[in-house]
């Protein structure tokens, strides 16, 4: 407390402590505070458990102190200052009656990490969070806007109007398709359902190819596109989707039902307009979000 020097903490402890509304209430008091805080990293514990509490690597709290008191966070330059950034993360519920939505498995855990990263190296960043978990969420600092919405529809309004002044929009957020064509003001019951249910569909606006035919001169948009075909067929799919959205970057992952969501770790390739890949990146996700900045750092140059 008496110090004047600039503060790095790096939080280790089991996952259930992290997890505490206690620790994560007094971890946002001390980013508040100016406290720059590294990790903690998701993985085996000393207890013999596994899970977020482990502490960061040496090599990363040493690099994280450098660049605290080289005036650059996480090590990396401030080459996104002065841009006005928009992030869309977390996965959309399309409500089917005053109880029941459809939804998706996206954690917001890699739009969460491109927000986070995007604000260190220089940003102003508005982050878009569709139900993104509290303790996800609590891993912004107070660099980062946060606008929390629920529906596609309620997703385009918010991001068409934060991507209004913004320099670069990239939509992380796993958008539905489709929403219910209408959402029944009572409850659906068996009752009045009997054995077998039909809903039926409507297609939302496609955000992101909205955003990529009107972009304002100068502005970057980047889409995300989760495929569960791998290979050759996965590059293919993931260039005819960029030409379609017509989006400068389109970053590819493949999932699976035990891939790519809720986890600490992705793996992606970037493709740009020429339809080459731009970028391949894996690791965690923040190491993913630092390397589709590069990509947009290098598409914008
Ligand atoms: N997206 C969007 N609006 C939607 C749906 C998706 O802006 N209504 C954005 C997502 O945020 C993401 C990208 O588009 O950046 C993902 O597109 P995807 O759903 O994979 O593309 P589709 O055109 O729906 O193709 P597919 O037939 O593969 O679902």
């Amino acid at each position: 407390l008496a110090t004047t020097a600039p503060v790095v903490v790096a939080p280790a402890m089991h996952t259930e402590m992290w997890r505490h509304p206690a620790t994560q209430q007094n971890m946002r008091v001390l980013r508040a505070r100016g406290v720059h805080v590294v990790g903690p990293a998701d993985g085996p514990l000393t207890g013999g458990d596994s899970g977020p509490g482990r502490m960061s690597e040496p090599d990363e709290i040493a690099n994280a102190a450098l660049a605290v008191v080289s005036g650059a966070e996480g090590g990396r330059a401030r080459d996104l200052a002065g841009l006005r950034v928009v992030v869309s993360a977390g996965g959309t519920r399309e409500p089917l009656d005053p109880v029941r939505f459809l939804g998706n498995r996206s954690s917001g855990r890699q739009g969460v990490a491109l927000a986070v990263a995007a604000a260190d190296r220089g940003a102003e960043v508005t982050l878009v969070a569709a139900h993104i978990d509290g303790e996800v969420l609590g891993g912004v600092g107070d660099g980062v806007k946060v606008v929390s919405v629920g529906t596609a529809l309620e997703m385009q309004d918010a991001v068409t109007e934060a991507a209004s002044a913004a320099d670069v929009v990239v939509m992380a957020a796993a958008v539905a398709d489709y929403r219910p064509a209408e959402v029944a003001k009572a409850k659906l019951t068996k009752e009045a359902q009997g054995d077998r249910l039909t809903l039926e569909l409507v297609e939302n606006p496609d955000i992101v190819a909205g955003l990529a035919a009107g972009r304002l001169s100068g502005q970057t948009v980047v889409a995300f596109a989760a495929e569960t075909s791998s290979g050759d067929e996965l590059l293919e799919r993931a260039r005819r989707k960029r030409e379609r959205k017509d989006v400068d970057l389109l970053v590819v992952n493949e999932v699976g039902w035990a891939r790519g969501f809720e986890s600490a770790d992705n793996e992606v390739v970037v493709i740009d307009r020429s339809g080459e890949v731009a970028a391949e990146a894996s690791g965690s996700k923040r190491e993913v979000a630092e390397a589709v900045w590069d990509a947009v750092v290098a598409t914008r140059r």
